[in-house]
C-alpha cells in the first residue's frame, strides 16, 4: 500500500535473505521507521513487543524467524527450539502456529544443509499467498458493500457509506491490503463514497495510531472515535456496517479479535447493524468449536493500561535553548494515566460468538459464521 507515493509491504527479505526488514509499528503514526531482524531472537522479540503485529503478519514473521534460526543452526534440536520460542511469543493468533507448522513440515525431512533455503521459500510462499487472499477478501467485501449501500433508502443514497472498524486489520496487520480494511480500500478505489469510524482501541490504540495512519495515507475519509462511542453512533443511524478482523476463528464461526470487539457486536445486533468479520483461511482453527472456552487469550502487561504512549512537543526551555521556544522538538513518550498503586488488567482479545456475526468475508467468498458455512467454502470433512 501507499506511503508518500511509495508502495510498501510490511515485511521483506534483505541482504540476500540473511535478514528481514519490517516497519516498526511501535513508532507509528508519528515516526515511519524500518528495522532489520537478523536472527531468531530479534524476530521473536519483534513479535512479542509488537514491532510487528496483526495475525497474518505475525505468522509470516514467525515463518521468516524459523528461516533465520535454520541459517544459524539447521539441526533438528535447533528447529524444535526455534519453533517453541516463536510460538510462545503471542498465544492467540492461530496464524502463527499455522505458519510455523507449515515451515517445519516443509523442512523437517530435508538434509540440514538444505533447510534454510527451503524455509525461505516456504515463508515467501506464505507471504505471497497472504497478499492474494487479502486482495480477494477485498473484492468479495466490495461487492457486499456495494449491495448494502444500494439498499439504503433513496434519501440516504448521497450520504457516505459509514463503516465502523475496531483495532487495525489493515495492510499493517498483514503483508499487504489487510483483511477488514481491504474491502474499504477496494470500495474507495471503485468510487464508492466510504467513510470509516475508527475505534481508537485501547489500550494500545491500534485504531487511533495504525488504522488512522493507513487510511490517511490512502486518502480514505475517516474519523477516530473513542471505543465507547460506537453504540451511540449505531443508535443514531450513523453506522451502515461494522467490519473487523480476527486472530482465530473456530470451525463453528466464533470469532476471537481485539478486546472490545464483542461489545461492538452486541451493540450492532441491538441496532440491526450488520457485523462482518474478514479473514483468510490461515485464521481458521479447525480443531476447536467453542471459542469462549477454548481460545487462549493473551494477557499483556498492565503497563499498557496504566500508561499511554503519544507524541510530546518539547520547546526551548526544556531543551535548554531559548525560552521563546523557537527551538522545538518532539519525542514519542509514555505518560501515566492511573494513580500509582492502582492495579491494571489487560486481556488483549475477546470472543464474539458466531450468533452475533452477520457473515464471514473470506478469500473464497462470503458465508455464514457456522460450521456448515465454512465447510461449504473449504470442503473440509
Ligand atoms: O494485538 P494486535 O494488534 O496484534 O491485534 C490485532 C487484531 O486484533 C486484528 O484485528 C487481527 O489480528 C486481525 S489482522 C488482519
Amino acid at each position: 500500500m501507499n506511503i508518500d507515493g511509495k508502495a510498501w509491504r510490511t515485511i521483506w527479505l534483505e541482504a540476500g535473505g540473511r535478514s528481514i526488514g519490517v516497519i516498526d509499528q511501535t513508532q507509528l503514526p508519528h515516526t515511519f521507521t524500518t528495522r532489520s531482524l537478523a536472527n531468531l531472537d530479534q524476530a521473536a522479540e519483534a513479535i512479542a513487543t509488537m514491532v510487528v503485529r496483526g495475525a497474518p503478519l505475525i505468522g509470516v514473521t514467525g515463518a521468516y524467524g524459523l528461516m533465520l534460526a535454520l541459517q544459524a543452526d539447521p539441526s533438528d534440536g535447533a528447529l524444535d527450539a526455534a519453533f517453541c520460542q516463536l510460538l510462545a511469543t503471542r498465544p492467540t493468533a492461530v496464524n502463527l502456529q499455522w505458519a510455523l507448522e507449515r515451515v517445519r513440515d516443509r523442512v523437517v525431512s530435508l538434509a540440514p544443509a538444505e533447510r534454510a533455503l527451503a524455509a525461505q521459500q516456504e515463508a515467501g510462499a506464505i507471504a505471497e499467498e497472504d497478499v492474494l487472499m487479502c486482495e480477494a477478501i477485498g473484492d468479495h467485501g466490495l461487492r457486499l458493500f456495494e449491495e448494502l449501500a444500494a439498499r439504503r433508502p433513496a434519501s440516504r443514497q448521497k450520504e457516505p457509506f459509514n463503516v465502523l472498524t475496531h483495532c487495525n486489520a489493515g495492510w499493517l496487520a498483514t503483508v499487504d491490503w489487510g483483511t477488514a480494511l481491504a474491502p474499504i480500500y477496494k470500495a474507495h478505489r471503485a468510487g464508492l463514497q466510504v467513510h470509516v469510524w475508527v475505534d481508537e482501541t485501547r489500550p494500545r490504540n491500534q485504531g487511533a495510531s495504525l488504522t488512522a495512519f493507513e487510511l490517511g495515507r490512502e486518502g480514505v475519509p475517516h474519523t477516530v472515535i473513542v471505543d465507547n462511542a460506537g453504540g451511540h453512533l449505531m443508535q443514531h443511524g450513523q453506522v451502515d456496517a461494522v467490519i473487523v478482523g480476527t486472530d482465530r476463528t473456530t470451525r463453528s464461526g466464533d470469532v476471537c479479535n481485539k478486546i472490545g470487539t464483542y461489545l461492538k457486536a452486541l451493540a450492532a445486533q441491538d441496532n440491526g447493524v450488520p457485523f462482518y468479520v474478514a479473514l483468510p483461511a490461515s485464521t481458521i482453527d479447525w480443531s476447536i468449536a467453542d471459542g469462549v472456552a477454548e481460545i487462549p487469550i493473551e494477557a499483556r502487561s498492565d503497563r499498557e493500561v496504566t500508561h499511554i504512549q503519544g507524541l510530546v512537543s518539547v520547546v526551548g526551555a526544556a531543551l535548554g535553548h531559548s525560552p521563546r521556544g523557537e527551538s522545538s522538538s518532539a519525542a514519542i513518550t509514555q505518560v501515566q494515566l492511573t494513580p500509582t498503586g492502582s492495579l491494571g488488567f489487560n486481556p488483549a482479545f475477546d470472543v464474539t460468538p458466531a450468533r452475533l456475526v452477520t457473515a464471514l468475508i473470506t478469500e473464497r467468498g462470503v458465508v455464514s459464521a457456522s460450521e456448515e458455512g465454512l465447510k461449504q467454502l473449504y470442503g473440509v470433512e
